[in-house]
């Protein structure tokens, strides 16, 4: 993979949550190391946080290649990659998010994703406050 010139913007307030640091970690890790991948050159990728009623929002978006229908309803699938140029030319087991999935889930969450093909993707990581 050549340079890619990718902006990060973030707004990071303090949140308090209760789970596992270093699981979360993995979640984090997993969902911006996607971000940089499936990116284009000179893309941008933006991570919020944002506290709603009763859960913690954790947005990951991305100017990146996207996915269409058939391909967001299996991302979470283990080992599924999308079978695109792209992802031929970037390395991955394609077990990164069914492992996320999972330990959203272990903290009592939900994994929502929005996007359009060639434009970029959304992923929100939604946990409960404790
Ligand atoms: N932000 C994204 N934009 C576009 N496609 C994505 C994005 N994140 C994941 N995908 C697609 O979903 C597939 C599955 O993602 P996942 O993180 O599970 O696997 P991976 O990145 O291929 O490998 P690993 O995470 O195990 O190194 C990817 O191969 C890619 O095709
Ligand atoms: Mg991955």
């Amino acid at each position: 993979m050549g340079e890619k010139g990718i902006m990060l913007g973030y707004s990071l307030p303090d949140v308090e949550i209760t789970g596992d640091p270093s699981l979360l970690n993995t979640v984090w890790y997993n969902l911006l190391s996607n971000a940089i991948k499936y990116n284009k050159s000179n893309g941008s990728i933006e991570i919020s946080i944002e506290e709603k009623e009763k859960s913690v929002l954790v947005t990951f978006e991305d100017t990146g290649i996207g996915l269409n229908h058939k391909e967001k309803e299996r991302i979470f699938d283990r080992f599924y990659r999308v079978d695109t140029a792209r992802s031929r030319t970037v390395e991955g087991t394609g077990l990164g998010l069914s492992i996320v999935a999972a330990i959203v889930k272990l903290h009592g969450g939900q994994i929502h994703v929005y996007s359009t093909e060639e434009e970029g993707t959304i992923f929100v990581v939604e946990l409960p406050v404790s």
